[in-house]
């Protein structure tokens, strides 16, 4: 008999309904911190995201050889740092969306003040639950390095940062690929290289497992402009047509629809590539790397 192997949606909706009662039970497990505060931070965390930087953690920690439970605190951290991304994106100040994850935005439910510091609480939550792996202490002093140099100022928050002070100059794909690397491929690349620290991985397992998540960030990105361009709220879960309103240095904006499709699909192909050591252990992420560009949320 043969049997059809599952879809990479329907693997990720599975793996993703495991992983949200683990993050439930870490929340519940936070001592001394304010109740209204924990109620800001789970509004963001705990709603349905797609957890696909806490997928590509785990997977490819196990495709390097790791195994058990041990990668679950670097998972849920992944996913607690990119909550505190989206939540600062959101704010007034930056995006000032309306909607995410299909939910009001943190700072619509519970205002700036409280969203501001809710994102602050996540990013330390998060740095603090990766530090307290068990793992060796030095692959953990490495998983910490790489995840709050991803985040930081030649990070996502250095992205975010030419995101912002880039609006309304001239279309400029340079810039546009210098923003989409930091604020969002460099995430994914961490995220990668974390599961393949964790596992002890050698050099050049590490390499292609970095690189792979790079060019599924860059092609993620390029992805999530074009629906910014195309979809509606209601499709996406958060709000649309951002990018035009605020002249932002998108993709669609600079070279158009179809090149913008090209040049994701270009990524897909240079992450495809990257795993070209590995066999069919690595199907799954092959899949990831396609779904990226044919998602519509
Ligand atoms: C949104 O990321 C922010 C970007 C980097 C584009 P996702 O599209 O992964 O958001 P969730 O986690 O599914 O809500
Ligand atoms: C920001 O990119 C990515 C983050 C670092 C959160 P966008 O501003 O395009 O993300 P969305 O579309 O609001 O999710
Ligand atoms: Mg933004
Ligand atoms: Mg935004
Ligand atoms: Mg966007």
């Amino acid at each position: 008999m043969i049997v059809a192997a599952p879809s990479i949606t329907a693997t990720l909706t599975v793996w993703s309904q495991e992983f949200d009662r683990r993050i439930c039970e870490r929340f519940d497990a936070v001592a001394g911190a304010p109740p209204e505060l924990l109620q800001a931070m789970r509004h963001t965390v705990l709603a349905p995201g797609k957890r696909l930087r806490p997928f590509l953690t785990d997977r490819c920690f196990r495709l390097a050889g790791g195994d058990g439970d041990a990668i679950l605190p670097v998972c849920i951290a992944v996913e607690c740092l990119h909550a505190f991304t989206l939540i600062h994106d959101d704010l007034p100040a930056i995006d000032d969306g309306d909607v995410r994850r299909g939910r009001p935005c943190n700072h619509k439910v519970f205002g700036e003040g409280l969203a501001i510091l809710a994102g602050d609480a996540l990013l330390a939550y998060g740095l603090e639950l990766a530090s307290g792996a068990e793992l060796s202490a030095a692959r953990t002093v490495r998983i910490v390095q790489t995840l709050t140099r991803a985040i930081g100022p030649s990070g996502v928050i250095g992205g975010e940062t030419t995101d912002i002070i880039s609006e309304e100059r001239p279309g400029d794909l340079k810039l546009a690929s210098y923003i989409h690397e930091h604020k969002t491929a460099g995430l994914f690349r961490a995220c990668c290289e974390c599961g393949a620290i964790a596992a002890a991985a050698d050099e050049r397992v590490f390499n292609n497992l970095g690189a792979y998540g790079f060019h599924l960030g860059l092609a993620f990105q390029i992805a999530d402009d074009l629906l910014d361009a195309t979809a509606s709220s209601e499709d996406t879960g958060k709000t649309s047509g951002g990018d035009a309103e605020k002249r932002k240095q998108s993709y669609p904006a600079i070279v158009g629809l179809e090149e913008s499709h090209r040049l994701g699909e270009q990524a897909v192909a240079r992450a495809v590539a990257a795993l070209d050591d590995f066999g069919t252990e690595a199907d799954e992420l092959r899949s990831i790397a396609h779904f990226v560009m044919s998602r519509q949320r």
